[in-house]
């Protein structure tokens, strides 16, 4: 199993709109975090693509070692 990149140690905190689909970075190389620009190509890596239940603000996890992948679980804290 390949190692995702860390695009960051930080949650990316962004509003999302309700029943909206979205595509979450798995391999930490978009330049569009915490989206998929199509950088993971040649890699084993596929976006994961997630609606939102709500209209609110998530916290999108931009380590890629979260166990609640899109979502951020703390785990971005072992990382540093
Ligand atoms: S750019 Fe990372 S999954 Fe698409």
């Amino acid at each position: 199993m390949e190692t995702p990149e860390i695009a960051d140690t930080t949650p990316a905190i962004i509003e999302l709109e309700e029943g909206k689909t979205y595509f979450w970075c798995a391999c930490g190389r978009s330049k569009k975090q915490p989206f998929c620009d199509g950088s993971h190509k040649g890699t084993g890596f596929q976006p994961l693509s997630f609606s939102a239940e709500k209209s609110k603000k998530y916290f999108l996890c931009q380590c890629k070692h979260s166990s609640k992948k899109p979502f951020c679980d703390g785990n971005h804290k072992h990382l540093l």
